[in-house]
């Protein structure tokens, strides 16, 4: 509990401060990496059950917070989900009566779940789910929110990722960002910070300790 504090502490402080991020966030000789793809089985997590807590009530305020930033700013919006998973995020949005949504994920496993469960909850609009890498996906489709929830780690470069969807937002859409707060991903998230502008952002923190970044920005 004491340790989960001081993690706590040192994150949000390294969140205005990327030095602190830098000292406390190196990493163990032992602890492979796991903010890449590289020999990453998204598949084995699924079939697994190790992802089953993106589910779980108390895993999902970030989502909840995020879908109604972003349907705030943009009412019923056409929705672009990069590293959907299981569709965690649409069955958040789908309260929101999203006017189309479109869900890519790595896992072919994750997609052919998403498309059972949201079935079950339809929306006016159309729905898909494909396989593809998020890093690379291209479509001539545009949205009015694009959402990288706890995936933007895992897509390399994000000003190249974000530069590469800039064609796929409408005239004043957004992107939506949840991402786990960790020191080591603290990084990404600078990243993303000096290539958009933040229109809004928020720390959402679970009573068991976790605690997520929420965040809506505009492209420059
Ligand atoms: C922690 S899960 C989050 C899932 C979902 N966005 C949510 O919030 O519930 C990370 C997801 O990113 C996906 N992912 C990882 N790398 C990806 C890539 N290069 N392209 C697309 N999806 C990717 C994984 O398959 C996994 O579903």
């Amino acid at each position: 509990m004491a340790y989960g504090k001081l993690r706590r502490f040192i994150e949000l402080a390294a969140m205005d401060r990327p030095w602190v991020g830098k000292v406390f966030g190196r990493r163990r000789k032992s602890t492979p990496p796991r903010d890449s793809n590289a020999n990453w089985d998204w598949d084995s997590d699924y079939a697994s059950g190790v992802l089953d807590r993106l589910w779980r009530n108390d895993q999902r305020h970030h989502h909840r917070l995020l879908a109604s930033l972003l349907a705030g700013s943009r009412p019923n919006p056409a929705v672009l989900d990069i590293g959907c998973g299981e569709g965690a995020f649409y069955h958040t949005i789908a309260l929101h009566r999203p006017s189309a949504y479109l869900g890519v994920d790595v896992s072919k496993l994750a997609i052919e779940r998403a498309r059972e469960k949201a079935s079950a909850t339809p929306i006016d609009g159309p729905v898909h789910f494909e396989t593809g890498d998020g890093s690379a996906f291209d479509t001539d489709e545009t949205f009015d929110v694009i959402v990288f929830s706890e995936c933007a780690e895992f897509l390399g470069d994000m000003s190249k990722v974000m530069d590469r969807y800039r064609k796929n937002l409408r005239e004043g859409g957004k992107f939506g960002v949840t991402m786990w707060l960790a020191t080591r991903q603290l990084p990404t998230w600078e990243l993303m910070k000096a290539h958009a502008k933040v229109e809004d952002e928020a720390i959402v923190c679970a009573a068991w300790g976790g605690a997520w970044i929420v965040a809506v920005l505009s492209p420059r």
